[in-house]
């Protein structure tokens, strides 16, 4: 089976192909690197002729508001429109776990967008929620970070390694289509403040961290349970502390 990961050289795309591959089938990644752009269409036919699965596990190179929109909004519909033209079977994208529960988030509004041209986009399609990951917990401190110290909302947070992210990513695309959602997550739930904590001491960074009910969320007010999962996610089995514990060039 031939399946097309668009932004397959990216964290998660990497792991997916090298799963899929593992599994026998033939996935090829796309992105601006093998000469497939979605946000110019470039590439885009040549490279899903003959695939029955495409998975976006794409990303915007900025967060800014406007850019983040544009990215997702002009990659999606040039994605769909070039995946239906090729008679793909199943459409399956990465998104994040609350999407929809926080609307304050330029980057979560954007994300939202791309999964209503989805769901309205007239092809089978599973839409794969995650929650942080692992790898993106620095940049969560570094994003909250004011002189030294790392201002937290008091939320909870489950986590997970980009393996687990990647393992479902793969498990999904070879499935039926849900023409729904589903939603992974780590093993464990943390307060924010103990995640980064964790995560900070780890690399030895001396950082403060301090909870602060009016800090922000990459811009947004969070509720206590905004960025984790409802009962019944796949779990992943990778723990914090063990990914911690792996050389850097050794994580899962
Ligand atoms: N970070 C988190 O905690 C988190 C949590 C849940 C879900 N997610 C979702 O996970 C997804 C993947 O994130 P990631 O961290 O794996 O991303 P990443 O490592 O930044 O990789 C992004 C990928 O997108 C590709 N790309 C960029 N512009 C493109 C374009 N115009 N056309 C085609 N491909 C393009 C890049 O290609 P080049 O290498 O060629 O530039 C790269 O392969 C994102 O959609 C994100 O919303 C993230």
């Amino acid at each position: 089976m031939k399946l097309v990961i668009i932004g397959g050289t990216g964290l998660i795309g990497s792991k997916v192909v090298t799963k899929l591959r593992e599994h026998g089938h033939d996935a090829v990644p796309a992105s601006p690197d093998t000469g497939v752009n979605t946000l110019t269409g470039d590439g885009l036919a040549e490279v899903l002729q003959g695939a029955s699965v495409v998975v976006d596990v794409s990303n915007s190179p900025s967060f800014e508001e406007k850019a983040v929109m544009d990215f997702f909004t002009t990659a999606t519909r040039n994605l769909l429109k070039a995946a239906a033209a090729a008679g793909v079977k199943h459409y399956v994208a990465l998104s994040v776990v609350g999407t929809e529960r926080i609307p304050d988030s330029a980057y979560l509004r954007a994300k939202n967008t791309q999964e209503t041209l989805i769901r309205n986009g007239g092809i089978p399609y599973s839409i794969v929620h995650a929650t942080q990951f692992f790898e993106f917990v620095t940049r969560i401190a570094d994003e909250a970070t004011v002189g030294t110290t790392v201002r937290v909302p008091p939320a909870l947070i489950q986590p997970m390694a980009a393996d687990d992210v990647a393992k479902a990513v793969a498990s999904v695309a070879v499935g039926t289509p849900l023409n729904g959602m589903v939603e992974v997550a780590g093993p464990q739930q943390f307060r924010f403040d103990e995640l980064i904590r964790q995560g900070l001491s780890a690399r030895n960074d001396p950082r403060e961290v301090v909870v602060d009910p009016h800090a922000r969320y990459f811009g947004a007010e969070l509720e206590e349970r905004a960025l984790v999962p409802a009962e019944g996610a796949r779990l992943g089995e990778i723990r914090f502390q063990e990914w911690l514990g792996q050389p850097v060039l050794q994580r899962r």
